[in-house]
């Protein structure tokens, strides 16, 4: 039997956004129908659109907002905030786990993993390194592209197995060392996400336009170097990573894209800021992410007015 399959009242979903939605699904599909806690004064379940199959699919859980839980109650909660409201979410859901239950770490970038490690301890913490693409089309209506191999670790988590086994219905695997799989994801995010929206362009950009490719080059191997600096072993050559993931993803538009056009904050803070705040720590030149950093956080700031 799949663990927590006996009706889901112990697995959570925090967020029910894009990939809250995703991982509804794929819980669903394995006769888990979560405690989806959101924070809207009339929830509605949310639509998933698989581009692939073609199917619409309205998923299933219950709904709950965070102070209607029950202290204690939850064994596993995955958050999929974005990682500026991950902090406040994750300090919420501390009471509502139980001694042993785990938080899995959805966000990209740097800074999220590290904030539920310190609230939960380590032993309790997971990060999930998505590789999947799945973008909100209308409230209540996300659009699920497809997802390469998605990392989940550290394997050292008690639960790190029991966790993957509920997400089954996705490529994953379980790493001992998860922070590689971040980094690698952090390169290829420092490059095509500020680019791709200071150029208004899909991924492929960086492909084709000199500028863009220049652009997103030095900003993957700045990151590279301040990964080697704090000791990151890469596990597979981060500038392959970048073309690799730009050619398979060239037709999207980047989530960081996204959300400039519909005028909401992005992430950028914990990407190409993320670089920048340790690449200074241990010296390393990141002139080329501060550059991006500051000039998204600019074209974000038309929207705070
Ligand atoms: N989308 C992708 O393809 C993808 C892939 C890999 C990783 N990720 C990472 O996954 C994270 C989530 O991305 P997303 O695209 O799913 O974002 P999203 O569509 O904006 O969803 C975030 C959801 O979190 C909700 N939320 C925020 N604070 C909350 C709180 N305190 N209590 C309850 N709900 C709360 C938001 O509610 P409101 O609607 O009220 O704001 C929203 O529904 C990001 O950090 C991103 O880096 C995304």
């Amino acid at each position: 039997m799949t663990p927590w399959s006996d009706g889901g009242e112990r697995v959570a979903v925090l967020g029910i956004g894009s990939v809250g939605t995703l991982l509804t699904y794929f819980l669903n599909k394995v006769g888990i129908e979560p405690v989806l806690i959101h924070r809207s004064t009339e929830f509605t379940f949310p639509v998933l659109k698989d581009l692939q199959s073609g199917e619409a699919t309205i998923v299933r859980g219950r709904p709950a907002r965070l102070n209607e839980l029950a202290d204690r109650s939850l064994e596993v909660v995955f958050l999929a905030t974005k990682a500026y409201d991950a902090p406040p979410a994750a300090y919420g859901i501390l009471r509502k786990l139980r001694r042993e239950g785990v938080v899995v770490a959805t966000q990209n970038g740097l800074g999220t993993f590290e904030t539920v490690k310190s609230f939960v301890g380590g032993g309790r913490a997971l990060a999930l390194v998505l590789n999947c693409g799945v973008h909100r089309a209308e409230p209540g209506k996300a659009v699920f592209v497809g997802c390469s191999e998605s990392f989940l670790g550290p394997s050292t988590v008690d639960k790190a197995d029991e966790v993957a086994e509920i997400l089954s219905f996705m490529p994953l695997n379980v790493v001992a060392e998860i922070d590689q799989f971040r980094w690698l994801k952090l390169g290829v995010n420092a490059a095509i996400n500020p680019v791709t929206s200071l150029l208004r362009a899909r991924n492929g950009v960086v492909l084709t336009n000199p500028s863009a490719h220049y652009l997103a080059l030095k900003a993957v191997k700045e990151c590279e170097a301040v990964g080697k600096a704090v000791g990151i072993v890469f596990p597979r050559d981060p500038v392959g990573e970048l073309w690799r993931v730009a050619s398979a993803t060239k037709d999207n538009y980047s989530s960081m894209l996204q959300d400039i056009l519909r005028g909401r904050r992005t992430e950028v803070d914990f990407i190409n800021g993320a670089v920048v705040s340790r690449g200074v720590l241990v010296g390393v030149d990141v002139a080329v992410n501060r550059s991006l950093w500051h000039l998204v956080k600019e074209l974000e700031g038309f929207h705070y007015d």
